[in-house]
């Protein structure tokens, strides 16, 4: 009878068993998105504490369950046996009732000792990590805005449906024309104090390898900081649901070596290139006039009105697209690589022109913009999204402007885009 119940729990625990040894298993620890391959002392931190919580779960639950296992086998009724009758309740032990009070408290205060310490950390730069040298000795330039301070600091504004990365010390901002969206970049090694604010409803900031997750609320200042101690590509996400395009709302993290990163800066302040007089690029430059995509997209030296959107100054040098929902690299060549480099998925081939291209038709041509080959509007790339649904701004003249683009226009568009590296 015991022996048929074993093998009944056994059928069921197999593949709960095989489920979660699979989530353990050092193959799946080079997943995108893990907490469980930290790479920076703050996810290290946050790590810790989930580690200690883990094997404090994992004692309880074996004492526990042993001792009920124990009195299910020890007490069982035997064959032939009458029913026992029922031992009377009396008052217990109190040696035994202290004993499992005092170790609850212990269990509470194993838990709590590296959660409050951990809470105190991952708030602000600790001491010992804010850098030795002073921001403008670092970066070899002037800086816009006398910098007393020694750490970087990154304003991360969160929108439906993607964030807007600014540079306030290094003279990268929306005011200057020279944001950054969906890609952060940070430099390795160096400590940077992420400010969190939102221009519409509650987003989350979380980087699963770096640090997380801390929310972005309208109305209040939050603060947190990262440091990531191995270059690479990571991958981020808004972890607090937000709306429509929630779960397509995405980010990338670049982490350079320090004198990278210091390139990466003074190239985000160049303006885009001319375009070819005569070329397809240059048809797409007019209609990004005509169609009204200057309303709210910026492109340094072409155009300077839009602050609304993401910049696009530097749009062909991203490996994503619409808040890092669409890939600009070769899947097979990024997967290929990820297998292969000692870097992990942090490792990245460079974006992929063709791939980048189809994006871009893809995205723009999406939700009703243009119509799909059976006439019918296309679908949305991300439902409810901003650049397709104006009807937002309020202003007269753009309520309900479905353009039609033809698949000329749009390929004239993408021309022009993939020219502002
Ligand atoms: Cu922003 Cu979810």
């Amino acid at each position: 009878m015991f022996s048929r119940l074993l093998s009944r729990l056994g059928l069921f625990a197999a593949p709960l068993f095989a489920l979660v040894a699979a989530g353990c298993s050092k193959a799946d620890l080079t997943v995108r998105q893990s907490t469980l391959d930290p790479k920076g002392p703050v996810a290290q931190m946050q790590y810790d504490v989930f580690m200690d919580t883990v094997w404090l779960v994992v004692v309880l639950f074996v004492l526990v369950g042993g001792l009920l296992v124990y009195a299910v086998v020890r007490f069982r009724s035997r064959p032939g046996e009458t029913a026992a009758p029922i031992v009377e309740e009396g008052h217990g032990n109190p040696l035994v009732e202290i004993g499992l009070i005092t170790a609850s408290i212990g269990a509470l205060v194993f838990i709590a000792v590296p959660t409050l310490s951990a809470i105190w950390y991952t708030d602000d730069v600790p001491a010992e990590s804010v850098p030795k040298s002073k921001l403008s000795a670092w970066y070899g330039q002037p800086l816009d805005k006398a910098v007393a301070e020694q750490v970087l600091e990154i304003d991360v504004i969160g929108k439906q449906w993607w964030f807007r990365f600014e540079y306030p010390q290094l003279g990268l901002t929306n005011d200057a024309k020279h944001s950054v969206p969906n890609e952060m970049v940070i430099p390795k090694g160096v400590a940077v104090r992420i400010n969190l604010r939102s221009e519409d409803v509650i987003h989350s900031f979380w980087i699963p390898k770096i640090a997380g997750k801390v929310d972005l609320m309208p109305g209040r200042k939050n603060r947190m900081w990262i440091q990531a101690d191995q270059v690479g590509h990571y991958y981020g996400q808004c972890a607090e649901f937000c709306g429509d395009s929630h779960a397509y709302m995405l980010f990338r993290v670049e982490v350079l070596e320090p004198a990278d990163f210091a390139k990466w800066v003074a190239a985000q302040k160049a303006d885009a290139a001319p375009v070819a007089a005569g070329s397809k690029a240059e048809q797409g430059k007019n209609l990004f006039a005509a169609k009204s995509c200057v309303m709210c997209h910026n492109v340094g030296g072409h155009f300077g009105a839009g602050a609304f959107g993401p910049d696009l100054t530097h749009l062909a040098s991203r490996k994503s697209l619409a808040g890092a929902w669409l890939d600009n690299r070769d899947p097979k060549a990024q997967r290929a690589l990820e297998q292969t480099s000692p870097l992990g998925t942090e490792a990245s081939v460079p974006v992929d022109r063709a791939t980048f291209k189809a994006n871009l038709i893809k995205w723009i041509g999406s939700s009703g913009i243009a119509a799909g080959a059976d006439g019918q509007p296309t679908k949305d790339v991300k439902p409810g999204n901003r650049m397709h649904y104006y009807k937002m701004f309020n202003v007269a003249g753009l309520r309900e402007t479905h353009q039609k683009l033809t698949a000329d226009e749009l390929d004239a568009l993408a021309e022009y885009l993939l020219t502002l590296k």
